[in-house]
């Protein structure tokens, strides 16, 4: 008998359904395309629109109902621990320009909220970074020292509102925290009011880059545009290789209704056991309040995920005993192998391609800010940012060669390894369950639904070729080397891959 509730869309899809728009079945010609309706993509043709261009998103799936639709929803430029590395890597401008360039893309997300209107449940909060292992106290106030160095109000403090003991923390005053989809689908609103054109159900399949570019599309529609931006989270045209520049994260969420008198009063995270992040949210109309508990980061399609959703639960019962778990969810991140977002133009040679890419977590205040990088390389303005991002940027062994190694190793691992992989047969497969299976010298994938009915399909990754594995927890078929989802049906669920897993009869 499962401990959480059963995994599925998020809170904030839940509560905000918002309306459908409709998938793109004319030829279109455009100043911009944007591909993704995440906030990296949404923010980006908004502010576009409001410079006065012509906008148009193409979406493969549904307005922020991805990555951006699963989020926490924290809106903070602290950044669990970010500041002393940055320091370091980067020098303390490169710092200060990165807090910085947070704080004010959170700054210009609430004076929208003003200026829209937009009931979107916007509260102002501490943002704390605790550890409650003694040996972390030295790192803790390093981190505040850099973060206050860097221009943040930041200290160190050892008191929090969380109801047990830490040894210490770091808080930043004065960030924020919201419903990120009641936010998003008013600015598509009034993007669309301004001109901007919005489409679902479109996948983008080929990008031509010339003057102007084009795009093709799955409904056989194609975008013409000077210029494209490319938020998929994880990059659907790589040129510049990205890939080996960014590892998927995937991280588990359960959340329930708490009496508002247990409200920890704060958006915290700790590195301590593979992450544990905490908020709470305004719920229903008895004042009571939603805590939301995020952590056990994995790569997608490794582990026991749930189990690892038993974990989580575990922890917020054992630190919020009153707490009834009610919502379970998953979210994915790309993290950059230094650390620093990738946006900025989509590869060396590019001169209309764009990229918003590796947010390691933290896509909100990270995705605002790419839109406005993004729109002032558009419209020519300078950006004292732009160099920070800069996809472009010199690898240098210091900051980025472990943990490019690390992730360059664990595809290889999943891309050889897994091929040698002991299999089951597709029989032993039981309901609810999948497994990769051989047959006729081919790896396929079986799921078996609650009915018995076997769903086979090609286990080979449509991006570049890895073995999937199944998620229990969600049924979904996840790909380890980059991060693509897939349904029972062999359906796109997440990117980089835009084509499905194909079918197999067994
Ligand atoms: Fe790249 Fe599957 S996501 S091979």
């Amino acid at each position: 008998m499962s401990e959480h509730p059963q995994a599925s869309c998020s809170y904030w899809i839940r509560t905000a359904p918002g309306p459908s728009r409709p998938p793109l079945e004319e030829d279109l010609d455009v100043d911009v395309a944007v591909i993704g309706a995440g906030v990296a993509g949404l923010s980006t043709a908004y502010e576009l629109a409001r410079a006065g261009l012509g906008v148009a998103v193409v979406e493969a799936r549904r307005v922020a109902a991805g990555v951006t639709g699963h989020t926490t929803a924290k809106l903070t430029a602290l950044h669990t621990l970010v500041y002393d590395k940055l320091r370091r890597t980067r020098g303390p401008e490169g710092a200060r320009l990165y807090a910085r360039s947070q704080s004010e893309a959170i700054e210009h997300a609430a004076a929208l909220v003003d200026e829209l209107g937009a009931d979107c449940e916007w509260e102002t909060k501490s943002a704390y970074t605790y550890a409650c292992d003694a040996a972390r106290v030295d790192e803790l106030r390093a981190e505040a020292k850099a973060a206050r160095d860097a221009g943040l109000p930041a200290s160190f403090v050892t008191e929090t509102g969380l109801p047990f003991p830490v040894a210490g923390a770091v808080r930043v005053t004065g960030q924020a925290q919201f419903h990120p989809r009641k936010y998003l689908l008013a600015l598509a609103d009034d993007l669309i009011a301004r001109g901007g054109r919005v489409y679902e159900d479109t996948t983008v399949l080929g990008l031509e880059e010339s003057t102007p570019c084009r795009l093709t599309t799955g409904t056989g529609a194609t975008v013409t545009a000077r210029d494209v931006v490319v938020a998929t989270h994880y990059p659907i045209f790589d040129r510049a290789l990205l890939f080996t520049r960014l590892s998927p994260r995937r991280e588990l969420v359960v959340a329930g209704p708490l009496e508002a008198d247990r409200d920890p009063d704060g958006m915290y995270i700790t590195p301590d056991e593979g992450t544990r992040s905490v908020r709470t949210a305004p719920y229903g109309e008895s004042g009571q309040r939603l805590l939301i508990v995020t952590g056990e980061h994995f790569t997608p399609g490794t582990g026991d995920t749930p189990a690892r959703f038993e974990r989580l639960s575990g922890w917020a019962r054992e630190h919020f005993p009153d707490v009834d778990l009610t919502h379970a969810w998953a979210t994915q991140d790309n993290d950059s192998t230094d650390t620093v977002p990738l946006v900025g133009p989509l590869h060396p040679g590019a001169r209309h391609t764009y990229v918003a890419s590796g947010f390691g977590g933290w896509g909100l205040s990270g995705g605002m800010m790419a839109g406005q990088l993004i729109t002032a390389l558009i419209t020519g303005k300078d950006c004292a940012w732009r160099e920070l991002y800069d996809p472009r940027r010199v690898r240098t062994a210091v900051r980025e060669a472990p943990s490019f190694l690390k992730h360059q190793a664990q595809v290889a691992r999943h891309f050889v390894g897994d091929r040698l992989r002991q299999t089951t047969s597709a029989d032993a497969v039981a309901p609810g369950e999948g497994a990769v299976v051989r047959a006729d010298g081919e790896r396929i994938a079986v799921h078996r639904d609650d009915d018995g009915h076997p769903h086979a399909l090609s286990a080979r990754c449509t991006h570049l070729g890895c073995l999937v594995s199944f998620n229990a927890a969600e049924r979904a078929w996840e790909c380890p080397c980059h991060g693509s989802r897939f349904d029972i049906d062999g359906k796109v669920i997440q990117g980089p891959a835009t084509r499905p897993l194909e079918q197999r009869d067994l």
